[in-house]
């Protein structure tokens, strides 16, 4: 019998390559393997990775250069492996530039891991799966549900969890890698995720974000899967689950937020105030070059429909600047549109030229220190509404749902704000997944703390 291979596993970029290095792990641990915390005990290192900027990008050319220099020097890693988007955008190109990358598994293959690991160990030098879904073929998706961990309690489950409901992307937005590296929209049957929830409920997780690129397009894309239903439905069902305490969602394209999505905010208690709304730009001029198909005055007329539906939600964003051809009045705009709606974070990014992607191609270009200015410009005013928002907290209760308890607790509101908290004299702290009431008692600008009694 040969020994039991050992895997070292990077993660980088989004949720959904958590998941699927997560899933990755749990198929390796049904055929003999062990996955190992350092590169240099592994036989395998396979790095996971994200492609979305430039920037991502080169971590994972950096980090392969130094896992190549750990082999030389410890004669493992064995093998060296590539995952994920940078791996599905690339493909063969990878093992050109980088003769020492042994595999690379494209987006929709990873769960033949230990089939090509196999094949490695049998001799071949260089191992290459890349097929994506280029049409509305229903790959198959058991290996998100009979993933072994998900049935393994053994550990404890986390009181949070992620679920996939759909993979893909139909949008092409211009600036946007996705689309290309994750292929088309395919949404995952509806039995199978409320099965999968409620396994992950039954087994103690009490808040579950349901997952994909775009999730508001659940099921319109391929009906086969999610029959006539849309994701609203999903929202309803999931809500319905005994034992879930929290739901929520990520992420929404404003264009697809229609009025019965709204109306879940305003309908069930578990569905999370909170909604992530990526609105990229206040200009309509860049909005109409980025694909987005809505205008700042149609985002504006989604928000307050929200709020007059659900008076206390709060909204998280994206922003995109130094779009191609953004100009100061557009950037100017954008400033606007953020102090309109007052969101209570938000993420923001230089624009950043993806080769596959059209606006690549787009003229005028912003400079990088016109970007970093921008970029600048609007995270202090973004800091300034969040500091404000966590200045009207102390004094007031919030509902905390507990993820950890050591010396001192922590969990979120359901706003998905983190809180620090301790419990007044002589009280054990409260076990992780209960949903318990914390005063705050101190606001930073990007810390809450509070007593819970
Ligand atoms: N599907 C999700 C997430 C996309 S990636 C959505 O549409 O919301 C997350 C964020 O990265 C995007 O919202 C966008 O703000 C940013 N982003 C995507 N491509 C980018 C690029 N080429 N340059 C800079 N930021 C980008
Ligand atoms: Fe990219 Fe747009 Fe799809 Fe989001 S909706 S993944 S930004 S193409
Ligand atoms: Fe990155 Fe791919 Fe996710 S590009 S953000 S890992 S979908």
């Amino acid at each position: 019998m040969t020994a039991a291979k050992t895997v070292f596993i990077r993660t980088f970029g989004c949720q959904m390559n958590e998941r699927d290095s997560e899933i990755m792990a749990q198929l390796l641990g049904r055929c003999d393997c062990r996955l190992v915390s350092v590169p240099e005990a592994a036989d395998l290192v396979l790095v996971n990775t994200c492609s979305i900027r430039d920037k991502a990008e080169q971590k994972v050319y950096s980090l392969l250069g130094h896992l190549r220099d750990v082999q030389a020097k410890y004669g493992r890693p064995r093998w060296l492996g590539v995952a994920g988007c940078v791996a599905q955008q690339e493909g063969e190109r990878l093992i050109e530039r980088m003769p020492v990358v042994n595999l690379v598994i494209g987006t929709q293959q990873f769960f033949r891991l230990p089939e090509l690991l196999a094949r490695l160990e049998h001799g071949e030098k260089h191992v290459v799966a890349l097929d994506l879904s280029k049409d509305f073929v229903i790959p198959p998706f058991q290996h998100l549900l009979n993933s072994p961990s998900r049935a393994d309690a053994a550990s404890g489950a986390p009181v949070q969890r992620f679920v996939n409901i759909m993979q893909g992307c139909n949008n092409f937005c211009s600036y946007c890698v996705v689309p290309y590296t994750r292929g088309r929209e395919i949404s995952r049957p509806f039995a199978d995720i409320l099965e999968e929830v409620r396994l992950l409920v039954d087994q103690g997780t009490r808040e579950i974000t349901l997952l994909g690129q775009n999730v508001n397009s659940y099921g319109k894309t391929n009906q086969v899967a999610a029959g006539p239903r849309r994701f609203p439905d999903l929202l309803r069902a999931v809500a319905q689950v005994p034992g879930l305490k929290r739901l929520r969602f990520t992420t929404s394209h404003p264009k697809d937020l229609d009025l019965d999505l709204m109306r879940c905010f305003a309908e069930l208690p578990v569905l999370c105030p909170h909604v992530h709304l990526p609105v990229q730009s206040g200009s309509n001029a860049v909005l109409a070059r980025m694909n987005r198909g809505y205008t700042a005055e149609a985002y504006l007329g989604k928000v307050l429909e929200l709020r007059r539906l659900k008076p206390d939600i709060t909204l998280a964003t994206d922003f995109i600047v130094g779009f191609p051809g953004e100009t100061e009045a557009d950037f100017a705009a954008t400033l606007r549109l953020l102090e309109t709606v007052r969101f209570a974070s938000s993420f923001s990014f230089k624009y950043s030229d993806r080769p596959q992607a059209r606006a690549s191609q787009f003229p005028d270009k912003i400079p990088e220190d016109a970007k970093a200015e921008r970029l600048a410009q609007l995270q202090e005013k973004q800091n300034e509404i969040t500091f404000e928002y966590n200045r009207a907290l102390p004094g007031r209760t919030v509902e905390v749902l507990v993820e950890s308890a050591g010396e001192n607790g922590q969990g979120r509101t359901p706003g998905n704000r983190i809180v620090h908290f301790t419990a007044a004299s002589g009280q054990a702290l409260p076990a992780p997944g209960a949903l318990v009431q914390v005063r705050i008692d101190r606001a930073g600008p990007h810390s809450l703390t509070g007593t819970w009694f």
